[in-house]
């Protein structure tokens, strides 16, 4: 950067050049992107001060991500933008390897985000590490349903429920959100869609499934289709519940949507493969700290062993050399290797984010020139690591 270029918190009288920037690069209102700034705390806003200009800003939102059934630390960046006057300079890159060395120094462990151009961040460390697809089921597809109906609705005092409901589910899968207001908000309201809470209850009363649902109608046809900001149950019954649920809006209605994996748990439960499921974008991690984000993620508790990993981190030195990694019992510590011993596996730090997440395991990750290690280290690393592709309902 050059010597009066700064990366800061931004201030009041910053938002409406930061507001400009971010409407100009996602097409959005003026109102529109200055009540997401200042609604959602403008703490959270950084820009890049160059003497009186602002050539970039981004919005980062804590919160965590399940890896192996424990929320891992993570930061969230959304909102990366450039004024369109000033792109092309370096602003936006050196503004993302600020933001990584920030979230090293604040104790983050993860840094993640859904990308516009995967080239820009693979320069600060960020790699493809798990995926978001739509699925689309046609209303009348929607069999196996158990019409019990103990179906209720929810509102803002259900809010603690749904939450647990969410990660009971949320922490079985890899990659899910351990969310925070920011994104709980947006389950609710987005943009200019509002969504409506209805929850199925077990025997015991207990809330075991939920969805939350905007209608958006055709006025041609009336008929209306039917998009889910969240939809998550904890067992099969509840799913079924939620089957029935929605299969009852199919009179007026053809479709139904939602955010998930390329395989979200509900399709399971059908009895026919007759829906479309379509890849929405891939998001990015980077390890920002290797010590914590290991140790804080869970691994398959029959994982033992040891690996050493040898780091490269060009922003990060403090992540850089050789890494023991001891697996007992589904954790794992993480220590200075002194001396040559043991299988060792090495990599860039932007190839760690994919083997972290189990999108790909380590001897896939080593054909792509992510890795390369010893064939016994790569499998005592892939078996810690596994536990099915990781996805993410959430758009952040
Ligand atoms: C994407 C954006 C933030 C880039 O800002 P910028 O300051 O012009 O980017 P930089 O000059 O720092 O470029 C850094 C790298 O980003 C990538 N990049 C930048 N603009 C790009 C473009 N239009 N298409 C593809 N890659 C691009 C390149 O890899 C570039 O490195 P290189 O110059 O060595 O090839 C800016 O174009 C923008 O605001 N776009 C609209 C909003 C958006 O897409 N935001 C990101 C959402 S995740």
């Amino acid at each position: 950067m050059k010597s009066d270029t700064k990366y800061e918190r931004a201030r009041s009288r910053d938002i409406p050049t930061a507001a400009r920037m971010i409407a100009l690069a996602f097409a959005g209102t003026l109102d529109g992107v200055t009540k997401w700034l200042t609604d959602n705390g403008i703490e959270n806003i950084r820009v890049v001060r160059e003497g009186r200009q602002i050539p970039a800003c981004l919005r980062r939102i804590s919160m965590g991500q399940f890896f192996g059934g424990r929320s891992v630390p993570l930061v969230g960046i959304a909102g990366v933008a450039t004024a369109p006057e000033l792109r092309g300079k370096g602003h936006a890159r050196r503004m993302m390897e600020s933001c990584v060395r920030e979230m090293r120094e604040e104790g983050a462990a993860l840094g993640g985000l859904y990308a516009s151009t995967q080239a820009l961040y693979r320069q600060s460390g960020f790699e493809q590490a798990g995926h978001r697809f739509i699925t689309r089921i046609p209303l009348v597809r929607l069999l196996g349903g158990d019409k019990s109906r103990q179906v209720i609705v929810l509102d803002e005092s259900d809010h603690n429920r749904v939450k647990a409901c969410y990660t009971r589910f949320a922490s079985s899968f890899n990659g899910l959100l351990d969310r925070t207001d920011y994104v709980w908000k947006r389950i609710r309201e987005m943009r200019d869609s509002r969504f409506q809470g209805f929850g199925v209850t077990d025997s015991a009363g207990d809330l075991s499934g939920y969805l939350y649902l905007a209608q958006k109608r055709d006025d041609t046809t009336g008929r209306q289709e039917l998009h889910l900001s969240d939809l998550a149950f904890t067992s099969e019954s509840a799913g079924r519940q939620l089957i029935a649920f929605l299969a009852d809006f199919e009179p007026m209605g053809d479709f139904v949507q939602f955010g998930g994996g390329p395989m979200h748990p509900l399709l399971t439960l059908l009895p026919q493969q007759r829906y479309e499921v379509k890849l929405k974008d891939f998001w990015m991690l980077r390890i920002v700290d290797v010590v914590r984000a290991f140790e804080a993620r869970g691994y398959s508790a029959a994982s033992r062993g040891s690996v050493v990993l040898s780091v490269r981190d060009r922003l990060v030195p403090e992540n850089e050399g050789r890494w023991r990694i001891e697996f007992e019992r589904g954790r794992a510590k993480v220590h200075r290797n002194k001396g040559a011993r043991g299988a060792a596996i090495e990599c860039d730090i932007r190839g760690l984010a994919p083997l972290y997440s189990g999108l790909y395991s380590p001897r896939q990750a080593a054909i792509l020139g992510l890795c390369s290690g010893e064939p016994e280290a790569l499998d005592i690393l892939g078996g810690a690591l596994g536990g099915g592709t990781p996805w993410m309902t959430d758009h952040y």
